[in-house]
């Protein structure tokens, strides 16, 4: 018979506080009982981004409650749950730290056996815990703290191709969206805009797609828009509805271009070693973004290779992926201890050197 386990997981490393309950087997797909977000949006809201401070002290309040709910609508008790999953890093320090604490906690108060997890294991191995898909697989994590492109051979063997250089994806959208005037979080309001707008007005760069590797760089890019912007204001004195969607769809263009030229090296890259039954698998917010998503998916046709991408639920932050990736460190016998510590950096792929930068949404692993 299979091996399984009932997991609680944590989730606090950036500005959505989460808990979760799956039943993970060892092998074939886990079962979600209960997964619970509490996002921090209107706490950050006036800031115009992510406050360290303010995230850390509404994980510290909000864990409990979210570790209640997702236990309820569980219809477990603590007493049936087998190990405590938590988000040990990387991510904002006291986010991480709030989840750890509370991990501990409940792990001290009961005995329960206490499991660290890589947040973007978590999210590296969530096609695995919504499709089933076979290793290795290609991933493209792409969100307001992330973006890098990993091979995912097991639970714990990934090889990172490239990633960006400085901010992420979403951060860059959620820049814009300031630059612009339209509301956080900027990624769907930048895409809603573009849907009018003419994306060749304006010729914005596609930074570093001249380059053979697989990595990427969108702070530029944002740099762009401003001047853009700038030079509209200085010759109309504002601008209109119309310079505002051409903009926009300038910049989901240019980012558009680069995520999928780099997504085709990437590809190249892994079908050199993996040729048979190819996967790229996406996930983050910006994953979200359908024209993105339709340029991902037109690079995978063209190779042959099947393009997943989870449901959104799962692809943004949430506890469920931790609870998953934590269920199997479980079942093969890993566990830490009360010595746990929270990292606020913690790459995936330890042989390969950091990347640069640390955005608004933590350091970047
Ligand atoms: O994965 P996520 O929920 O949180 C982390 O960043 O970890 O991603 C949020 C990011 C935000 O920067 C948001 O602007 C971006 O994803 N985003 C989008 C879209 N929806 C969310 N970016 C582009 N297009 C979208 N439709
Ligand atoms: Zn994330």
């Amino acid at each position: 018979m299979t091996r399984q386990a009932i997991i609680l997981g944590l989730e606090s490393s950036c500005d959505d506080t989460a808990a979760a309950v799956l039943r993970v087997p060892e092998k074939g797909p886990a079962q979600i009982l209960s997964s619970v977000v509490a996002d921090q949006a209107r706490l950050h809201e006036a800031f115009g981004g992510v406050v360290p401070e303010i995230a850390a002290r509404a994980h510290a309040e909000k864990l409990d409650t979210c570790v209640k709910q997702a236990l309820t609508q569980s219809e477990m008790s603590l007493s049936q749950i087998d190990a405590v999953a938590v988000t040990s890093g990387p991510g904002l320090i006291g986010g991480v730290l709030s989840g750890v604490m509370t991990a501990k906690g409940l792990s001290a108060a009961t005995g329960l056996p206490l499991v660290g997890v890589n947040h973007l294991a978590g999210h590296a191995l969530t096609p695995k815990l919504t499709d089933d898909v076979a290793f290795p697989y290609l991933m493209l994590v792409v969100s307001g703290g992330h973006c890098q492109f990993l091979i995912v051979r097991s639970k714990s063997d990934f090889t990172r191709l490239g990633g960006t250089i400085d901010d992420a994806p979403g951060e860059a959208f959620d820049k814009t969206a300031r630059l612009l005037g339209l509301p956080q979080p900027g990624g769907p309001s930048v895409e809603r805009e573009a849907r009018s707008g003419d994306p060749n007005r304006f010729a914005l760069p596609r930074p570093l797609l001249d380059r053979a590797d697989c990595n990427m760089s969108f702070s530029g890019l944002k740099t762009a828009v401003l001047r853009a912007r700038d030079a509209i204001v200085a010759e109309k004195q504002g601008l209109t509805r119309q310079d505002r969607a051409d903009l926009c769809a300038g910049f989901q263009a240019a980012v558009a271009d680069v995520l999928a030229g780099k997504t085709k090296r990437a590809l190249d890259l892994y079908l050199e070693e993996n040729p048979s039954e190819p996967t790229l698998a996406v996930a983050g917010g910006v994953a979200a973004n359908q024209a993105i998503r339709a340029e991902l998916e037109t690079v995978c046709t063209q190779s042959d290779t099947r393009f997943l991408a989870p449901p959104l639920s799962l692809c943004t932050d949430n506890a469920a992926m931790i609870a998953y990736a934590g269920g199997l460190r479980f079942l093969a016998g890993e566990a830490d201890d009360l010595t746990l510590s929270a990292r606020p950096r913690w790459p995936l792929d330890q042989t390969q050197p950091a990347l640069l930068g640390s955005g608004r949404k933590g350091a970047k692993a």
